[in-house]
């Protein structure tokens, strides 16, 4: 059954040639530091860390999107995470008194801020960290999957794990940035030193809000269509690793299904599915977006907007992992939009740079923001 299971992924990836849209042919022969991400599902991407000496193993997804560090505590009588901190015979855990609670897009938690040693998976990051401690954790989707939440965002008010990392002289930079690919291809999280090959391709974008990896937005198109002045009011970008989804305006949301994926033999049955193989007919109708952060195009293929089409067999229908919001003034682009660049985060310089876009001419300029609003 296994490799019944194994033949038949590389029979449809040597079928794939769109596979060639992921990061992956970019940083073949480019080693940086790094640590290997598991994808799973394309919904989750999860790092392997270890909390305390002795040291305690935590697989904890990657979130560009919010701001602390989270595992659950020991005793935790509202959790649905099983793999919990136990605090007892560790030689650094330091409780620091106060007590924290973080709201998310889907779940919430709260618990203990404390410190302890951490390390990612085996690699010269061991350090010292000021995280939470969960005595309360619900409403996550995949409890079973991950045991707490790494968050890397921008908020300047924290201390991320790199920030610490580099401060008490274990790597080189600050730096920090998300290879994500489809498997069988691995997925890295890349830090400290990153090899100058990788970085002579950045284009530095500055972010247009203090606390979240948020870009302006100056042209939106759809298969070289400009549909900017649909954006309305929404003209920003948040970088979230931590949603699955791109998440647009409703206004261009509408557009892009009935311009677009409805005459290429998409179905909305609940969610919104579409050919995993499409025709080379259907194809011409599947939307590319292409969006400009200022100084950088970046194109959002339609497959990576296809949740497992690697691993989807002809005639199948793959979920579109596009939605809209009406909620936030900003829109959401979740690992569709991260498995299209390699994004090299520089947060002491709130800058963002970004792998795999085409330079456009326009300015790096002081766009406005929306900070006045608050959500992780
Ligand atoms: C990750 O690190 C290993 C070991 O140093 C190296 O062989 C590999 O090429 C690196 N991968 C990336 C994507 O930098
Ligand atoms: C994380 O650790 C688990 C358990 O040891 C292991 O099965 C898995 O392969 C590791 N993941 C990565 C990406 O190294
Ligand atoms: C934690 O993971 C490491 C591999 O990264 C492994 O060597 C070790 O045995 C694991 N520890 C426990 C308690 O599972
Ligand atoms: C505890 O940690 C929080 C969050 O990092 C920090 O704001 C607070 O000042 C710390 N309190 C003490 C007593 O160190
Ligand atoms: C991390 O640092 C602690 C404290 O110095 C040490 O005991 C532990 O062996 C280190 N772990 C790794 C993987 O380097
Ligand atoms: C969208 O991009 C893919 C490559 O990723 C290309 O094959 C396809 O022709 C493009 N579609 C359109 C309508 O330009
Ligand atoms: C990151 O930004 C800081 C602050 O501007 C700067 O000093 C540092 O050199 C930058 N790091 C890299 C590797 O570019
Ligand atoms: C940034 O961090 C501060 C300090 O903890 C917090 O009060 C604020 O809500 C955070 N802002 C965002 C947008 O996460």
């Amino acid at each position: 059954m296994f490799i019944l299971i194994t033949s038949f992924v590389v029979g449809i990836f040597c079928q794939n040639t769109n596979y060639a849209n992921t990061n992956w042919n970019k940083v073949q022969g480019l080693p940086s530091m790094n640590a290997t991400l598991e994808n799973y599902e394309q919904l989750l991407w999860l790092v392997n860390i270890s909390i305390g000496v002795p040291a305690q193993n935590f697989s904890v997804q990657v979130d560009t999107g919010s701001n602390i560090l989270w595992v659950p505590y020991s005793v935790c009588s509202n959790c649905d995470i099983n793999t919990r901190y136990n605090p007892s015979g560790q030689s650094y855990f330091k409780p620091n008194g106060s007590n924290y609670y973080q709201a998310y897009g889907s779940g919430e938690c709260s618990g203990y801020v404390a410190s302890d040693i951490v390390n990612i998976q085996n690699t010269v990051i061991n350090t010292t960290f000021t995280m939470m401690f969960a005595t309360m954790e619900q409403g996550f989707s995949f409890p079973t999957i991950m045991d707490g939440i790494m968050g890397i965002s921008n908020n300047q008010s924290f201390t991320n794990i790199f920030q610490a990392s580099f401060k008490a002289g274990q790597i080189k930079t600050e730096l920090y940035g998300l290879v994500f690919n489809q498997p069988p291809l691995n997925s890295y999280l890349i830090f400290g030193q990153i090899n100058p090959s990788l970085m002579n391709q950045v284009q530095w974008v500055t972010p247009n809000d203090i606390y979240r990896w948020k870009l302006f937005i100056n042209k939106f198109t759809i298969n070289g269509q400009d549909y900017s002045s649909q954006m309305g009011s929404v003209t920003s970008a948040i970088l979230d690793s931590g949603t699955a989804d791109l998440i647009v305006t409703e206004a261009l949301y509408g557009i892009l299904l009935k311009t677009y994926l409805i005459p290429a033999g998409c179905i909305q049955s609940g969610s919104l599915y579409c050919p995993c193989q499409p025709t080379a007919q259907e194809l011409q109708y599947l939307p590319n977006i292409t969006v400009s952060f200022n100084v950088v195009d970046v194109t959002i293929p339609f497959f990576n907007l296809l949740q497992n089409y690697y691993v989807a067999p002809q005639g199948q229908q793959c979920q579109v992992m596009l939605t809209y919001t009406s909620g936030p003034p900003f829109m959401v682009f979740g690992d569709p939009a991260l498995l299209s660049i390699i994004p090299i985060f520089n947060k002491t310089a709130n800058q963002i740079g970004i792998i795999g876009g085409v330079a456009n001419g326009i300015p790096n300029g002081d766009y406005p923001g929306n900070e006045e609003i608050d959500e992780a």
